[in-house]
C-alpha cells in the first residue's frame, strides 16, 4: 500500500518535471500526445516520454538558462528517439505484413510513415522509414519520396537504431576506416589461390576480388559520389565439392577483417515451429558478433560496430531460400516461402541492419532459389564455381593437399630435401626409379580427369592413410611379448608412395561410377 502510493507520489513528480521541460518545446510535446491518443503505440510512447525525461533530467535542461543553440540540439536528439521509436514499429508491422498481407497492416504503415513526415526533424529517417517500406515490396505512394530515396546511397552506413547518437561526421570517419582496413586485409597476394589454399580458382577469386572487394575497399566518399553502393548478396553456385564452402570460409576472411563472420547452414534456420524460421535468420541478422579485440578496444569502437562488414554465410542455402509457393504444401513449404521474405526484407531494408552486411548463398540448386532473391540489389554478384577441367587446375588443387606431404619429406619422391624421411629411403635404395614432384602431380592431375576438389581431396587423405595403414602395422608388429616398443624404424619409413595415390584415384573412380548409376536409378524411377 505504502509502495503503491510511493510509485504513484514518484511518477507524478516525473510527470511535473517533464511538462517543465517540454514547455521549451511546445510543438514537440503536442505531437507525442497526439500519437498516443491516436495510435496503437501508447505505450511506446509514454516509455519514450519517460525515457526522455531522464535524460532531461539528468542533464539540468528544466533548470539551466536557455542556450538557444543547446536547446535545439537536444529538441533534435529527443525527437530523434521519439522518431526511431516509430522505425521500430514500422519494422513490426511490416514482419507482420509480410506474413499476413493484411491490408489493416499495410494501411497502419503508411499511417506511420506519414506521422514519420511530419514530425521527424531529420529528412535522412524520413528516408530511411520509406526505404524500409518500399525494399520491403510497399510501393512509395509519393514519387517525390521515392526519387529522394533512390538518391540516398549512404544508408547502409548510418548506425543503426537504438545505438548511441553519434554524429555523422564521425560515422564517416569510421566507415572510411573500416574501408581502409578491408582494402589493406585484401591487397596484393591476398586473393591467390595459392596462399589460401584454394586450387583452380584464381579465374574466380579474381572475379570476387573485382566486383565485392573493390567497392568495399573503396573510401564510401568516393562511392557516394559514383552512385553506387557496395554489393549485399554474392551467391556461389556449382556441383558438390567445388569448393564453395573452402571459397566462402577464405573470402571472409579477407572482406571481414574486423569481426568474424556468421556461418550458418540453411537447415539450420529452418524451424519446425511457425515464426521460429524467420526469427531465427532475424536474429542472425540482427546480432552482429562482436568486434575483434583490436579494433573493440578503440576508443571509437562504437561507431565502428555499426560500420564494420557483418559477412554473413548461408550454406545449403537452397534449403531455406526456395522459389516461394513451390516449396510443397504443409508447414515446411509455409515456413519457407515467409523465410524467403524475411531474407528479402533485411536485404533491402537497410536501416533495419546493425552493420553494413554481405550475405555469402551457397548452394549447388541454383534453379530453386527464389527468383525475387537474384534480383539486382540482393544477390547481385553470382559466380559459378566450377569442376576443376583442366591439368593445370587439378595440379593446383592437388597440390594444396599434398604440399605438407611434400615438405615434411613424407612424399617418396626424387627431389626431396636432406635429412627428410624419403631421403633416406633413397639413400637405401639408389636403384629405386622415382618422379619428380612436379611430375607426380601431372600424371596424377592426367588420371584423375572429372574430378571435384573435394574428390581430389578424398584421394590425398586415402593415400597417405594407405601408408599409415603399412607403418603402423609394420609398427604394432613390433611389439615384443612385454608390450615394449622394438623398434621406431617403422614410424619414420611412413611414406606415400606414387602407387598409394593411383590405387586411390582407381577407387574413387569405381565410387564415383557407382554413385552415378545410383542417382541415375533415381532418376529414372522418379
Ligand atoms: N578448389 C579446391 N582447392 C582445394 N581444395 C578443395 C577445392 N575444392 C574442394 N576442395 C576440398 O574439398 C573439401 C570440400 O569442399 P567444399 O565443402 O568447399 O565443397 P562445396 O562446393 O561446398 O560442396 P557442396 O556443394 O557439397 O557443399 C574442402 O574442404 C577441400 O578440402
Ligand atoms: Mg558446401
Amino acid at each position: 500500500m505504502m509502495m503503491g502510493f510511493l510509485m504513484i507520489a514518484m511518477e507524478l513528480f516525473l510527470l511535473a518535471n517533464m511538462s517543465s521541460s517540454f514547455a521549451i518545446n511546445s510543438i514537440q510535446s503536442k505531437s507525442i500526445g497526439a500519437i498516443s491518443k491516436s495510435s496503437g503505440w501508447h505505450d511506446s510512447s509514454i516509455k519514450a516520454e519517460n525515457d526522455r525525461a531522464e535524460a532531461a533530467c539528468a542533464s539540468g535542461y528544466a533548470t539551466t538558462d536557455s542556450n538557444d543553440a543547446a536547446d535545439s540540439k537536444k529538441a533534435e536528439k529527443i525527437n530523434q528517439h521519439f522518431i526511431r521509436g516509430l522505425l521500430d514499429t514500422i519494422q513490426e508491422e511490416l514482419d507482420k505484413w509480410m506474413i499476413n498481407g493484411s491490408l489493416i497492416t499495410k494501411t497502419r504503415i503508411y499511417s506511420t510513415l506519414k506521422q514519420v513526415e511530419r514530425q521527424s526533424m531529420d529528412p535522412e529517417l524520413v528516408i530511411l522509414a520509406s526505404r524500409m517500406i518500399r525494399n520491403a515490396g510497399l510501393p512509395l505512394e509519393d514519387p517525390e519520396l521515392s526519387e529522394k530515396v533512390d538518391r540516398s546511397i549512404v544508408g547502409s552506413r548510418i548506425p543503426g537504431r537504438g545505438e548511441s547518437e553519434t554524429s555523422s561526421n564521425d560515422i564517416k570517419e569510421a566507415a572510411t576506416f573500416a574501408s581502409n582496413v578491408i582494402a589493406r586485409s585484401g591487397s596484393e597476394t591476398s586473393f591467390m589461390g595459392a596462399r589460401l589454399g584454394i586450387g583452380g580458382l584464381d579465374e574466380i577469386l579474381l572475379e570476387i576480388k573485382r566486383r565485392v572487394w573493390i567497392p568495399l575497399a573503396a573510401p564510401p566518399s568516393l562511392l557516394q559520389e559514383l552512385g553506387i553502393q557496395p554489393v549485399r548478396g554474392l551467391l556461389l553456385f556449382g556441383q558438390p565439392g567445388t569448393g564453395k564452402t573452402l571459397l566462402a570460409r577464405s573470402l571472409s576472411k579477407i572482406l571481414s577483417p574486423m569481426r568474424p563472420p556468421t556461418i550458418v547452414s540453411g537447415p539450420e534456420i529452418m524451424d519446425r515451429f511457425v515464426g521460429s524460421s524467420e526469427a531465427n535468420l532475424r536474429k542472425i541478422f540482427d546480432s552482429p558478433p562482436d568486434l575483434y579485440p583490436q579494433y573493440a578496444t578503440r576508443d571509437d569502437a562504437h561507431v565502428l560496430k555499426n560500420v564494420a562488414l557483418h559477412v554473413i554465410i548461408l550454406d545449403e542455402f537452397d534449403a531455406m531460400a526456395r522459389a516461394r509457393g513451390r516449396s510443397g504444401q504443409g508447414d515446411a513449404g509455409v515456413a519457407r516461402d515467409s523465410v524467403v521474405n524475411q531474407l528479402l526484407a533485411k536485404m533491402d531494408g537497410v536501416d533495419a541492419l546493425k552493420a553494413p552486411t554481405l550475405v555469402v548463398g551457397l548452394t549447388n540448386k541454383r534453379d530453386l532459389i527464389e527468383p525475387a532473391l537474384l534480383r539486382s540489389g540482393r544477390f547481385e554478384v553470382q559466380v559459378e564455381v566450377p569442376m576443376p577441367k583442366t591439368v593445370q587446375q587439378r595440379v593446383s588443387i592437388l597440390k594444396v593437399h599434398m604440399d605438407q606431404m611434400y615438405k615434411s619429406g613424407r612424399l617418396l619422391v626424387q627431389d626431396v630435401a636432406d635429412g627428410m624421411p624419403a631421403k633416406r629411403r633413397i639413400q637405401q635404395f639408389p636403384s629405386e626409379q622415382l618422379a619428380r614432384y612436379d611430375e607426380l602431380l601431372n600424371s596424377l592431375a592426367e588420371q584423375s580427369t572429372g574430378m571435384s576438389g573435394a574428390s581430389l581431396a578424398g584421394v590425398c587423405r586415402s593415400a597417405a592413410s594407405r601408408a599409415l595403414e603399412r607403418s603402423v602395422s609394420n609398427f604394432a608388429g613390433s611389439f615384443s611379448d612385454e608390450g615394449e616398443v622394438a623398434s621406431s624404424t617403422e614410424m619414420k619409413d611412413c611414406l606415400v608412395r606414387k602407387d598409394d595415390f593411383e590405387q586411390s584415384i582407381q577407387e574413387m573412380i569405381i565410387m564415383q561410377n557407382f554413385n552415378k548409376k545410383e542417382d541415375d536409378k533415381v532418376s529414372e524411377d522418379d
